[in-house]
């Protein structure tokens, strides 16, 4: 018997303003009989990520292009229910770019089959992509020393939480930057972080040059426009910043005109790098080997907002961009 297979498509591109519920078409499609070498998926949650905005607009340049009418496009975690290929059985537990649909059909040697352990849905956080972003970020561009001060914008997002802690057990100290109180006292009372600014209701440049006098050693920028600036102008001698996003940049009408305190790297001979996680790629499975055993040695906390139903998947979208989501975003299909 045929599955139904509901599924969100995109109807708009989102571009210079901010994601509407209307920019996706909730329908069904007959779900599709696996060919040779394919796997019918159900998919059990879904995991969400700034870029998948810029990935609708098709900005960037580094992913391949969407288009209106395409099923919106997802990494995710699904059940195997039929399959064509010798590597996959049903029952098995995978992780793929399955869209926002229930019942995906792909080339087994698309997705990655995954250990059914209580570490499972830690694929789409800390072992997948923010998780691996936040270790190559830090240890290939930030390379961080003990003793260093790392600051780092959007800390309590999926992204920043990790690479705060990472920052910590590599011996640094960690000044996290994040919206809200509640935000704040999960970095210092539950990550470690040796104190966070609630941008919102303080001055970030005035509260980080109070709490890091002598300097930021490594700045790791998931926002950009003012935080990076007043940031920027605080760098110290050699610094390495990171960037990793400028979330406040996404959803804006106009670009902003260019950080004025740049030219600090010059006074302090820093480098700023862009990063771009998908040039680690060989690397990952020792990465997230590595973080697999912070998490069960209690060295590395870890949260996702979960959200449930997949009619509700545009909605948990715009949580990224409103700062809703604590830790990482997924919603249960
Ligand atoms: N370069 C790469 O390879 C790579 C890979 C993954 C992610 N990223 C980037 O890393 C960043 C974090 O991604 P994530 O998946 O971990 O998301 P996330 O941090 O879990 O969620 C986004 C957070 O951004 C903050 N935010 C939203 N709008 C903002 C604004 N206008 N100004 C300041 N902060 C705002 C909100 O936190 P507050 O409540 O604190 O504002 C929100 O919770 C994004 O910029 C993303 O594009 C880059």
């Amino acid at each position: 018997m045929a599955l139904n297979n509901r599924q969100w498509v995109i109807a708009a591109r989102p571009t210079n303003r901010m994601l509407l519920d209307g920019d996706f078409t909730w329908t069904q499609a007959e779900a599709r009989a696996p060919g040779d070498g394919e796997v019918l998926l159900r998919t059990l949650y879904l995991s969400f990520d700034p870029s998948q905005k810029g990935q609708m607009e098709n900005v960037g340049g580094y992913a391949a292009p969407l288009h209106v009418g395409d099923v919106m496009r997802s990494g995710g975690l699904a059940e195997v229910v039929e399959s064509n290929d010798p590597s996959l059985k049903p029952g098995d537990k995978v992780s793929g770019s399955v869209g926002w649909q229930e019942y995906p059909t792909m080339r087994a040697r698309d997705v990655q089959k995954l250990a059914d352990d209580e570490l499972l849905v830690e694929n789409l956080g800390a072992l997948g992509g923010t998780g691996m972003t936040a270790y190559f970020g830090l240890s290939k561009l930030g390379k961080p020393f003990p003793g260093d001060t790392v600051v780092i914008t959007g800390a309590a997002g999926a992204t920043g939480s990790v690479a705060g802690q990472i920052a910590r057990i590599a011996g640094c100290r960690v000044i996290g930057i994040a919206g809200g109180p509640e935000k704040c006292a999960w970095l210092t009372e539950e990550l470690g972080f040796d104190a966070a600014v609630d941008y919102k209701s303080e001055n970030v440049g005035k509260a980080v040059r109070a709490l890091a006098p002598k300097g930021i050693d490594v700045l790791w920028d998931n926002v950009g426009g003012e935080q990076l600036n007043d940031l920027l102008a605080q760098i110290s001698l050699y610094a390495r910043v990171v960037i990793c996003g400028g979330i406040s940049r996404y959803a804006a009408e106009e670009m902003p005109a260019g950080p004025q305190n740049y030219f600090n790297l010059v006074f302090k001979r820093a480098t700023m790098h862009g990063l771009l996680v998908l040039d680690y790629l060989a690397e990952f499975p020792m990465a997230r080997a590595r973080i697999a055993e912070w998490i069960r040695e209690g060295r590395i906390s870890t949260r996702a907002d979960i959200q449930e139903g997949l009619e509700n998947a545009p909605k948990t979208l715009i949580r990224l961009f409103t700062g809703a989501n604590i830790g990482k975003q997924l919603l249960k299909v």
